[in-house]
């Protein structure tokens, strides 16, 4: 099929880019011309593992192509999906529409034929009524469809979320609609993923429902993490111990740092401000909101007792600063809230991330990026490991500090307690 993907983030970049993998025609719209001419030369705006040479795949195929010409790209699309940012409003828990509105203005100038036209960023019950409204100012009802099909990529996991989906959602208020988009996801349904249809408001409720669950699931574990310091128990006991029940399920269990990204923090407020449109109150969605804010300063006052509240000229290295691993993307990530309160107190940090130096922490007095591992940790008296990049699962700690008495916190739990103990490694993880 001919498709179009209206915004060249990491939904309609992944999303187009994994379309034309599947063997369609793909445009890749996108209003940032230098974005556009760099991913004409397969240079992708985005850290995501993988996704350079399936771009530069599908260029060489002829499947994909990159512009700016929306005009163009709509003429010969029979699809279109809208995939623009839907960010949170500042100083509130509403989301900003006004990238998916303006893009709705567009495409009514561009209709001349019948189109289906896809929401696929995240967007708030109701927005593709609102949408419809938008584009039947200019365009007959009968020309176009406006659907909801959400989609669930994980940063980092993005290529093999899309192609091995457990769901695709789509939502309509016309039933003929079903059949088209079974055709284009056909190949994904082959292999197992579940097609499910429902309306259109449905189908933008079940993507924060999912986000916001998942969160709660992740603060879930966390509290219980705090709990179990406190007991002296192992928190990794507690979440295989649940998640072999299958009404829970083991992913998403793995206790840690607050969550952060570009959509936890934003979809569960999103979430809340829907329930408030409809007067209904969320109460525990609103509760993870607040723990999960209030675990970034938790944290930190747990360095401060691992330190014996000496923080002053020690020498800290941190290892990761993303919100994640394997991704660059530093959007909520706790190192934000942990990194400044160090420097505060008088450390000298170093920091090191796979994904390079960030720009959040250029320029801070006694903050220093360092390019490797051994670097960063060499003479630190404290090692915090914040993220699960796979290069911070094996390190020879006492090689490569070369100094007595160091510490270590584990945010991430990648390493054995007692392991470490054996070693004299004076170790502390979460919820262990
Ligand atoms: C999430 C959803 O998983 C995805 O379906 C949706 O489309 C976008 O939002 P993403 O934010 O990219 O994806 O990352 P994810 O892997 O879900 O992690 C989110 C946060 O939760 C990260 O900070 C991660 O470290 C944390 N997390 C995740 C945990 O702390 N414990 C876990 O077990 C899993």
């Amino acid at each position: 099929m001919k498709i179009c993907m209206i915004g060249t983030g990491y939904v309609g970049l992944v999303s187009g880019t994994c379309f034309a993998d599947l063997g369609n025609k793909v445009y890749c719209v996108d209003k940032d011309k230098k974005k556009i001419n760099k991913l004409k030369n397969a240079i992708s705006p985005i850290y995501e593992p993988g996704l350079d040479d399936l771009i530069r795949n599908n260029l060489r195929a002829n499947r994909l192509n990159f512009t700016y010409d929306l005009e163009k790209a709509i003429k010969d699309s029979q699809i279109i999906f809208i995939c623009v940012g839907t960010p949170t409003k500042k100083g509130s828990n509403l989301v900003d529409l006004s990238q998916v509105y303006s893009v709705a203005k567009s495409i009514s100038k561009y209709i001349k034929n019948y189109k289906i036209i896809v929401n696929k960023s995240t967007v708030p019950v109701t927005t593709g009524d609102q949408v419809e409204n938008i584009i039947s100012k200019k365009v007959k009802k009968s020309l176009f469809d406006i659907v909801s099909n959400p989609e669930f990529l994980r940063e980092g996991d993005a290529i093999r979320d899309f192609k091995y989906p457990d769901r695709i959602v789509i939502g309509s208020n016309n039933k003929k609609i079903f059949k088209k988009m079974e055709l284009l996801y056909e190949p994904l349904i082959k292999k197992g993923a579940k097609f499910f249809c429902t309306s259109r408001k449905g189908a933008e409720l079940i993507k924060y429902a999912s986000n916001a669950f998942l969160a709660t699931k992740i603060t879930f574990i966390n509290e219980i993490a705090n709990l179990c310091e406190t007991a002296g128990i192992n928190v990794e006991d507690i979440a295989v111990g649940m998640g072999s029940d299958a009404r829970i399920g083991s992913r998403f269990l793995r206790a840690g740092p607050a969550y952060g990204g570009s959509c936890f923090p934003k979809d569960t407020k999103g979430l809340v401000s829907i329930a408030d449109k409809f007067k209904i109150n969320l109460s525990i969605v609103k509760s993870v909101i607040k723990s999960n804010h209030n675990r970034k300063t938790l944290l930190t006052k747990r360095v401060l007792k691992i330190m014996n509240n000496k923080i002053k000229n020690k020498k800290i290295a941190v290892l990761g600063v993303t919100f994640k691993a394997n991704t660059d993307d530093m959007r909520e990530s706790s190192s934000l809230i942990l990194i400044p309160y160090l420097l505060k107190k008088g450390a000298k940090v170093n920091y090191h991330d796979p994904s390079g130096p960030k720009k959040e922490f250029d320029k801070k007095k006694n903050l220093n990026f360092k390019n490797s591992i051994n670097k960063a940790c060499n003479g630190a008296d404290l090692i915090i490991i914040n993220t699960e990049w796979d290069e911070f699962k094996s390190i020879d700690f006492k090689k490569i500090v070369k100094k007595n008495n160091f510490k270590i916190y584990d945010m991430r739990n990648l390493y054995n307690p007692e392991e470490l103990k054996k070693r004299n490694i004076k170790y502390y993880s979460v919820g262990r």
